[in-house]
């Protein structure tokens, strides 16, 4: 990769922008950013809510942190530089989808305040929905889905966060989600409650 930085480079103003495709699409647009320790429900919590916001017909999209490391990321690792890089083009990525006028739910474990705040700050003011997905680390490692955490025990992993790389806890996010202590359903229905609360849903199915 060049370490350049391209020069001559002028923006050019769409004519359909973002505001034109929330109108036709009849609902708005924003980024529903979910945090969480690995095996915290993130994804699953994700594309629970996709799926309901799909059958309401409204156009959205999951960008999930092991899907995109398969393809748009899968140059990076797990250092802590790559992590900032990961984070920094997934705000790069869902700004993008906020101008295409897509509900945008991102799932990546995102351990680091600052490069959340940068995510942030790409958006407009209240179009970025921080949701911290919240399940004790004793818990997402008895569980152990992927069978990481063991790994990370024995040495095999290293950088494993929660293990022996840090997960910084969100001050104050839009929405914290005990997902060890509810059902799948209620902190779906969680989720939409805000979307609701923030006029996010068109009118028609805003009750
Ligand atoms: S992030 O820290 O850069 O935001 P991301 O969400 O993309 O992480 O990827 C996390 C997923 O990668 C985890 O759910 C887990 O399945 C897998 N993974 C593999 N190695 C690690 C590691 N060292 N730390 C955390 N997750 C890892």
């Amino acid at each position: 990769m060049s370490q350049e930085q391209s020069t001559n480079i002028i923006w050019h103003q769409s004519t359909v922008n973002r505001q034109r495709r929330e109108q036709k699409n009849q609902h708005k647009s924003v980024v529903l950013w979910f945090t969480g320790l690995s095996g915290s429900g993130k994804s699953t919590l994700a594309h629970a809510v996709e799926e309901q916001l799909y059958q309401l017909k409204l156009n959205t999209f999951v960008l999930d942190g092991d899907n995109v490391r398969h393809g748009l990321n899968k140059d990076l690792s797990f250092s802590q530089q790559d992590r900032k890089e990961n984070i920094r083009r997934i705000g790069e990525t869902a700004k993008l989808m906020l101008e295409a006028g897509v509900i945008t739910l991102t799932a990546f474990i995102s351990p680091f305040k600052a490069e959340r705040a940068i995510a942030r700050t790409l958006m407009p003011h209240g179009d970025f929905l921080e949701i911290y997905c919240y399940c004790p680390l004793e818990v997402c490692e008895t569980r152990d889905v992927k069978g990481l955490y063991k790994k990370a025990r024995e040495g095999e992993i290293k950088d494993f966060t929660g293990i022996s790389s840090p997960y910084e806890i969100p001050d104050n996010p839009e929405l914290k989600i005990d997902t060890h202590a509810l059902s799948l359903d209620d902190s779906a229905n969680q989720v939409i409650q805000l979307l609701r609360s923030r006029n996010i849903l068109p009118q028609q199915v805003a009750s």
